[in-house]
């Protein structure tokens, strides 16, 4: 069956935009919420914003938008810890909470097994910034299969009962062909063609097209919005570019 037909039929186009609010400060984050809040469905909060901001910013986003929280630390320790810190982030009411899938299936199905249910765990799969080149020098195999490992961990969250995996939006089908349909698919890298990033990081990517056509259920885009001249008209091409994609997925893009 087509990727594109197993998706959620309840979340529109915009709900499927999260916007990542890297921000050096709560003031700037806030700003972004209200200019944003109309244009995107929820807004990551991420490691720069939670150093600095603490929870005060879940405060700021509940108060200045009715959009959703979704908390991206990216979570890798013993259990227990993990356990402890996931359950402080749901008493916040957060929607989706990050875990890196490489601290093993005993601590994921930990975290999930005591998560409340108003949170969903994500596992992170492999960070589409990394390259195989890279994957050799923290030693890993130099002949590894960066799709195989996204595919083996994706399988492992399953299995300890996570909602969904962030991964790239050229393994989604691939993971859930494997993995299964239900499975959230949270898409980060994506590079609208129109999109000029500066110092780019991100190698894996994907169009919003793309990743939607291949069975995202979210996509996560921060700088090709945030550094746009504007920023709201830039988010609502790329709701635009999801609406075709789910709508038309036979149309030129
Ligand atoms: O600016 P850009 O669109 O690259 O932002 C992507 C966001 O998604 C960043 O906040 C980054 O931390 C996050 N992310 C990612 N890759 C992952 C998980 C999260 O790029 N695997």
């Amino acid at each position: 069956m087509s990727a594109f037909l197993q998706q959620d039929p309840s979340l529109s186009p915009k709900d499927r935009l999260i916007f990542a609010l890297d921000y050096p400060g709560l003031e700037e984050a806030k700003k972004a919420v209200v200019a944003l809040k109309n244009h995107v469905g929820l807004f990551k909060v991420g490691l720069e914003l939670f150093v600095s901001a603490g929870p005060d910013v879940f405060k700021a986003i509940a108060e200045n938008s009715g959009c959703g929280i979704f908390l991206d630390l990216k979570f890798h320790d013993i259990p227990e810890t993990v356990r402890a810190a996931v359950r402080a982030a749901a008493a916040h009411r957060v929607q989706f909470v990050t875990v890196h899938a490489s601290g093993g299936k005993e601590m994921l199905r930990t975290v999930v097994d005591h998560c409340p249910k108003v949170t969903k765990v994500l596992a992170v799969t492999v960070l589409t910034s990394s390259s195989r080149e890279e994957m050799r020098e923290i030693g890993m195999d130099g002949n590894l299969d960066i799709l195989g490992l996204v595919l083996q961990r994706a399988r492992m969250a399953k299995a300890a009962g996570c909602a969904g995996v962030v991964c790239s939006g050229a393994e989604v089908r691939r993971i859930k062909e494997q993995a299964g349909w239900e499975l959230i698919a949270v898409v980060p890298g994506v590079r609208p063609e129109w999109a000029t990033v500066q110092n780019d990081d991100q190698t894996r990517v994907t169009t919003p097209r793309q990743a939607m056509l291949n069975g995202a259920d979210y996509i996560v885009v921060g700088r090709p919005i945030r550094e746009a001249k504007d920023p709201s008209q830039a988010a609502d091409r790329i709701v635009g570019e999801i609406k075709t994609a789910l709508q038309d997925p036979s149309a030129h893009p």
